[in-house]
């Protein structure tokens, strides 16, 4: 049986899948500026299963799945029988014999494991507490739309070392391009959960101002991410000068830009003039999310398609 491609963390593709990627999600995302019909997946349906909250993820890949001719089903914990205890590796057995392509949000990367290793179709990450894959491909594939190749360029992450700052750090090891941390203590980045293989591709630096000196690109997140709430007012004190403000940004080059997942709060991660600045790209970012996700649903059901 040849194996089944599977997108459950950054160093899933290679660095020359990626170029493709990135290409690719341009051809796509011109074919739907031009209202082009494109349906490469016709017939073919994603099952999107959330067991968290989701707006960006949801809507880009039920609109996209749409846009490519094929259909989606959608499931939660709170809808299906997931939330009550039938076991992930049952649920991969009867989902993907069902369906041609699954994308889980959940909490641990070992449930979204298990199902992929139980799954006839490829299974694509759409967050876990330790990755946010889609997210990182959409900010690198903005970042190229704004600025070209981000090989040997410089990414600020300020504050949590979590999902999306482990995703950066996979990402800057893969292309080619460094990630300079500034976290907390308490809440640095784990190299061995990023599983990163070079130390040359990231730098700590405890002030977050050192981090955005001479960036490219300076990004962060939201201080309490999906699955910590109960922690929320321990990070609120943790993290109050990890937000980034007009100074950071000064900091960096001057044709540096922002970049923030969403859903954002001014005045807590970041400030309103920065997040709603002209460096700011977020809006661009989010829309993107789309148009990779429908180039990488495209790789892992047709291979490398022209046209
Ligand atoms: N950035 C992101 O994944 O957003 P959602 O949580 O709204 O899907
Ligand atoms: N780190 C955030 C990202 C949200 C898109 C979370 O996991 O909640």
């Amino acid at each position: 049986m040849t194996q089944i491609q599977h997108y459950l963390q950054f160093t899933d593709l290679t660095a020359d899948d990626y170029a493709w990627l990135f290409e690719r999600a341009a051809v796509i995302k011109r074919k739907f500026k031009a209202y082009e019909k494109y349906h490469p997946l016709a017939d073919r349906t994603l099952a999107m299963i959330f067991e968290k909250a989701s707006t960006r993820t949801r809507v880009s890949f039920e609109a996209g799945m749409y846009q490519l001719g094929g259909s989606v089903v959608h499931l939660t914990t709170g809808d299906s029988q997931l939330g009550r205890a039938e076991p992930i590796e049952d649920s991969a057995r009867v989902i993907s014999r069902m369906v041609d392509l699954v994308m889980i949000r959940t909490f641990g990367q070992d449930k979204i494991e298990s199902f992929a290793a139980h799954s006839r179709v490829p299974v694509i990450n759409g967050l876990t507490n330790e990755f946010h894959p889609c997210q990182i491909l959409a900010d690198i594939f903005t970042y190229i739309e704004h600025r070209g190749s981000i090989q040997g360029k410089t990414v600020a992450w300020v504050g949590d070392g979590n999902n999306m700052a482990n995703t950066w750090l996979q990402a800057a090891d893969l292309l080619g391009f460094k990630v300079h941390v500034s976290t907390p203590s308490g809440y640095e980045v784990d190299q061995d959960v990023a599983g990163v293989r070079s130390a040359d591709s990231y730098r700590v630096f405890r002030d977050p101002m050192d981090a955005c000196r001479g960036a490219d690109l300076v990004t962060t997140d939201v201080w309490t991410s999906m699955g910590f709430e109960a922690e929320n007012e321990e990070r609120r004190k943790a993290f109050a000068e990890w937000c980034v403000d007009e100074d950071m940004m000064r900091v960096a080059k001057p044709d540096a830009l922002f970049m923030h997942c969403l859903p954002a709060h001014r005045g807590e991660e970041v400030q309103a003039e920065v997040i709603d600045g002209p460096q700011s790209v977020v809006w661009d970012e989010a829309e993107n999310r789309m148009h990779v996700q429908k180039a990488l649903m495209e790789y892992l059901l047709l291979g490398r398609v022209k046209g």
